[in-house]
């Protein structure tokens, strides 16, 4: 294990696991629709290509770049979009935004709103993890991978400081790495 890594929440198994149930829901639900995996950069990076790969319905994939956060552990509260999708055919396309994680619920609350409006023909997402307890704005994603208290997590995608993306699991980080 990761030396700054207080805790494993998910190992590397149990994610496998989450993302096949994941898979199971979504090609039920897509069978006959034009499914178009909207990976939200950097953090659903790992979660996306998992996810794909297990998909039994045909998808296509596309990127946007949002950020709510800074570099630290709390939320700017605005939304900058740094790359945008940009496809002549949305209106026919079926979204599904791929988030790995969601906490004041601001970032995917906005991007639907936006995809409908920018003319996507159906938007719904798809979170890794989801922090309920500390929504500011309403808003539930149509799959979710698990629940979990308000603790900072990384690994799989996720990052403190741009860092820890690239662990097979996802974990708690140490208080001292935040400088304490
Ligand atoms: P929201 O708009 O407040 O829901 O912010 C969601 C975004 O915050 C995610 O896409 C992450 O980039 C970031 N975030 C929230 N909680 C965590 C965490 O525990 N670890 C890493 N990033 C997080
Ligand atoms: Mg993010």
């Amino acid at each position: 294990m990761n030396d700054a890594i207080e805790q494993v929440l998910f190992s590397e198994k149990e994610m496998e696991e989450m993302i096949t149930r994941i898979a199971r829901d979504v090609d039920r639900d897509y069978a006959d629709k034009k499914l178009v995996l909207l990976c939200i950069l950097k953090g659903s990076v790992v979660f996306m290509g998992e996810l794909m790969k297990k998909l039994d319905v045909p998808c296509e994939i596309d990127f946007m770049k949002v950020s709510s956060y800074g570099a630290g552990t709390t939320s700017s509260g605005n939304i900058n979009i740094s790359l945008d999708i940009t496809r002549p055919d949305l209106d026919t396309c079926d979204i599904l935004v791929v988030e790995d994680i969601i906490d004041s619920g601001r970032t995917l609350s906005y991007l639907t709103k936006y995809l409908l409006n920018k003319g996507a023909k159906s938007v719904k997402t798809c979170t890794m993890l989801d922090k309920p307890s500390r929504r500011v704005v309403d808003f539930k994603a149509d799959y979710v991978g698990s629940e979990i208290e308000d603790l900072f997590v990384v690994g799989y995608g996720l990052d403190y400081a741009e860092r820890y993306r690239d662990l097979p699991y996802v974990g708690v980080l140490k208080p001292e790495v935040y400088g304490g």
